[in-house]
């Protein structure tokens, strides 16, 4: 099959290309999409056989559950069985946006979609390519982020198509997509709620809102919490080719030397190196043979969090053996690239 690309307006999407990919989605068909955070890989989330597509498209697992996702809160009914005082308070505060609420599934719901979960992911996008699709095809669709199981996350239709290209029927090509990192994943089936995925709407704008909000993990004063399993969220995820040597961030001038002596050392040793770093971090790496990626300014987070995934797959495609990358903080959108970053670089470790 070959995957037929529609060139759409972001802000603007025409409906005669959008019908054609809405009658694609009820038709049982995939049809990839910009949302504001990521493309997904798009399937009628009450169509187990559609579903099933998607799982072969991308080589994902079967247990690794979709979200699904809706165009307006009525729609929520289809999807999960109970809506929670607070989950309900979430979602019309968030909604649309990058916030993925864990609840109690409906029965209409194919055990495909949730991996044999009782629980269903649900969000609501608020990309107007994806809303407009989803309110077209008059269905909650199921879509994972559209890349093959294991890779980074695409941001554009190229990245898209260079995973997925003839194994998909279609993709709404709407330019790059604004946020870059998928959304945050929050358990609201107990209390207090769990951040199962740090993403797009952050934990300090979660804790404004809830009274507490745990972080899967996290250190508290009495102890280290013990992660909850998120089928998904395994640590070979989001991961490029090269080895990624990553950096914490304690203080912007010793993490870029120590950057420089790792890279140095790698250069010395006959390897191609990628260095991932901000404006800022330019002196550090003057005089050195490496291909540099400039994310944006440690002053703008959302920049850097937006050129993420482009930086990785660019540098995947030079080919360079290692890529050096730093962390910038875990304040806002930084704990969603630390979170990713930290993922990308354990996966040669396995
Ligand atoms: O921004 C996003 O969330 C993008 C766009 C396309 O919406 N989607 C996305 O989907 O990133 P995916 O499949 O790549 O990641 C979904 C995450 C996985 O880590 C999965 O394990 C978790 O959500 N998840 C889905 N259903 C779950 C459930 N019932 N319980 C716990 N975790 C679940
Ligand atoms: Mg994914």
């Amino acid at each position: 099959m070959k995957t037929k690309v529609l060139k759409v307006d972001p802000q603007f999407p025409a409906l005669s290309e959008i019908d054609e990919a809405a009658q694609a989605l009820q038709a049982g068909q995939l049809v990839a999409f910009p949302t504001e955070t990521v493309y997904g890989l798009g399937a009628n989330a009450l169509d187990c056989e559609a579903v099933k597509k998607i799982f072969a498209a991308k080589g994902r697992p079967a247990h690794d559950p979709l979200i699904v996702h809706i165009s307006d809160l009525s729609m929520l009914e289809q999807v999960v069985s109970q809506v929670s005082a607070e989950a309900m308070r979430l979602a019309k505060h968030f909604w649309p946006g990058p916030l993925t609420l864990i609840m109690p599934k409906h029965a209409n719901i194919p055990d495909e979609v949730t991996a044999g979960l009782g629980n269903v992911a649900v969000r609501m996008p608020s990309h107007p390519v994806a809303l407009t699709l989803i309110r077209q095809a008059g269905l909650p669709i199921a879509a994972p982020s559209a890349n093959r199981f294991g890779h980074t996350s695409p941001t554009s239709a190229a990245h898209v198509l260079a995973d997925l290209d003839s194994r998909i029927e279609m993709v709404l090509d709407g330019g790059s997509t604004p946020i870059g990192v998928e959304s945050t994943v929050l358990d609201v089936t107990q209390s207090p709620a769990r951040i199962l995925r740090p993403g797009g709407v952050t934990f300090e704008e979660l804790q404004d809102l809830l009274e507490t909000v745990l972080l899967n993990g996290q250190k508290t004063s009495q102890a280290e919490d013990v992660p909850q399993i998120s089928p998904g969220l395994l640590s070979r995820h989001y991961a490029p080719k090269a080895v990624l040597a990553l950096f914490e961030s304690e203080g912007d001038q010793l993490v870029c030397a120590e950057m420089r002596e790792k890279v140095e050392l790698l250069l010395s040793q006959g390897k191609r190196v990628g260095v991932m770093c901000a404006v800022e971090d330019i002196p550090y790496f003057e005089g050195l043979d490496v291909d540099l990626r400039l994310l944006g300014s440690v002053d703008r987070l959302e920049d850097i969090a937006r050129g993420l995934y482009l930086a990785l797959r660019s540098l995947d495609e030079a080919g360079v053996d290692f890529i050096v990358a730093r962390e910038f903080g875990s304040q806002g959108i930084g704990l969603a690239i630390q979170d990713r970053l930290r993922r990308a670089a354990t996966h040669k470790e396995e």
